[in-house]
């Protein structure tokens, strides 16, 4: 906590201002407010939460980096898997969560123009929406009348939805496994600021943790993330024909509740560190929870998706010619090769993104080989 950089005086008085809020929705919560409900606060509160505030969130000068900022490459990836997959659909990409609207710019750069009818961006954050527009103006004007940003869901979707680091940034709950039940956690008001509480865990949230988590490890704290999970099943649900393809860090459920993981994934982000408490910064930092790919893969395969394939990223980018591409730059030793080669690494390295991030893709009336998914198959551990 020492080491990280302090705020400034904007930030600290937003950071104040939602506390503010968030103390008095505890007390109007009889002192307990469910993790779940502090961590979409966080994000989302109006003007204030994580993703509404104004201050530059992604990349060099933002909290935390993603693929898409590293290389142009990895849209290339997505923009090859997309051209196998969007001539047997209506045409349309519906991207959730774009960022910086970098991804899609990528996608869009390498993407034939007849091999695509509409680019749909579905975003919560306005500060980003308007990022996003501005970015795109500049990078892509030609195609800007074809992008539009969706204020609310299709009711249904035909084409390829997809999202980078998205599933991660919804809200969670954090359970507890103690020697006497099972704890749902949240947060409550001290005179030194928020803290962790628990209540007894009840109903569907008690079920889902008895399913899901290691038998007589005490205590055993870890994330359950219901509202990506319905997430899921929704766009499921309205997808008519087409695909569905997540990018994300996290694993499947075996290695998610392992008995040995007795802490969960929780983690906050800012200004490139990583921060254990939550409660740090509140609204200025960035708070995520890694992905468990089976209850994706339940919530997906239970509307009647096929399911279509599950792999790392490294895995899924090497099939879809990542390398072939950094080839094509040319001379080795030329400034560009070697800023692509060097994120290159990053997106592929195992002990950088290149196995903690998988990639995983449903469909509906489509045909299910897809190139990303030819390489490693992971799907038997789901
Ligand atoms: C970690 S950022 C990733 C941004 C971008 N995809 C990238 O790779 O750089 C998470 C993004 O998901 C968005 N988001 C979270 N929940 C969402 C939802 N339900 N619908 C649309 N966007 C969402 C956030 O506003 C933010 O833009």
């Amino acid at each position: 906590m020492n080491t990280l950089p302090p705020l400034d005086e904007q930030a600290a008085n937003d950071c104040a201002a939602l506390c503010l809020y968030i103390q008095e929705k505890i007390k109007q919560n009889n002192g307990f407010l469910p993790f779940v409900d502090y961590m979409n606060w966080a994000l989302y509160a109006p003007k204030y939460g994580y993703y509404s505030g104004r201050a530059e969130k992604i990349g060099q000068y933002g909290d935390f980096a993603t693929a898409p900022q590293l290389t142009d490459l990895f849209g290339k990836c997505l923009a090859r898997q997309l051209l196998q997959i969007l001539p047997q659909t209506a045409g349309n990409i519906y991207e959730f969560g774009a960022g910086t609207g970098k991804l899609a710019v990528d996608i869009l750069k390498w993407l034939p123009e007849n091999a695509w009818q509409k680019y749909y961006i579905i975003e919560l954050s306005a500060d980003l929406q308007q990022r996003q527009r501005d970015y795109i103006q500049n990078k892509i004007p030609q195609y800007a009348h074809k992008i539009e940003h969706l204020c609310r869901l299709p009711e249904q979707f035909d084409g390829v939805i997809l999202g980078n680091e998205v599933l991660d940034a919804m809200p969670c709950e954090v359970v507890e496994m103690r020697e006497d039940g099972i704890y749902r956690m949240g947060v409550a008001n001290t005179p030194q600021g928020f803290d962790w509480q628990g209540e007894l865990a009840t109903g569907f949230l008690l079920e889902q943790a008895i399913f899901r988590l290691p038998e007589s490890v005490f205590p055993y704290r870890t994330e359950i993330n219901l509202q990506a999970e319905a997430f899921v099943r929704t766009l499921a649900e309205r997808l008519n024909c087409g695909g569905m393809l997540w990018i994300d860090y996290g694993f499947d459920a075996a290695e998610y509740y392992h008995p040995q993981r007795t802490m969960g994934t929780l983690i906050g982000h800012y200004r490139h560190h990583t921060v254990d408490n939550p409660f740090v910064f509140t609204g200025q930092m960035d708070l995520t929870a890694h992905i468990d790919f089976s209850a994706i893969a339940d919530a997906a395969t239970s509307q009647g998706l096929d399911f279509i394939g599950y792999t790392t990223q490294a895995a899924f980018l090497m099939a879809c010619g990542i390398t072939d591409f950094l080839c094509e730059l040319g001379d080795t030793a030329g400034e560009e090769y070697i800023k692509t080669a060097a994120a290159v690494q990053k997106l592929l390295l195992p002990h950088e993104m290149g196995e903690l991030f998988k990639c995983i893709a449903f469909g509906k009336n489509i045909d299910p080989d897809w190139i990303g998914f030819g390489g490693l198959d992971l799907s038997g551990k789901l």
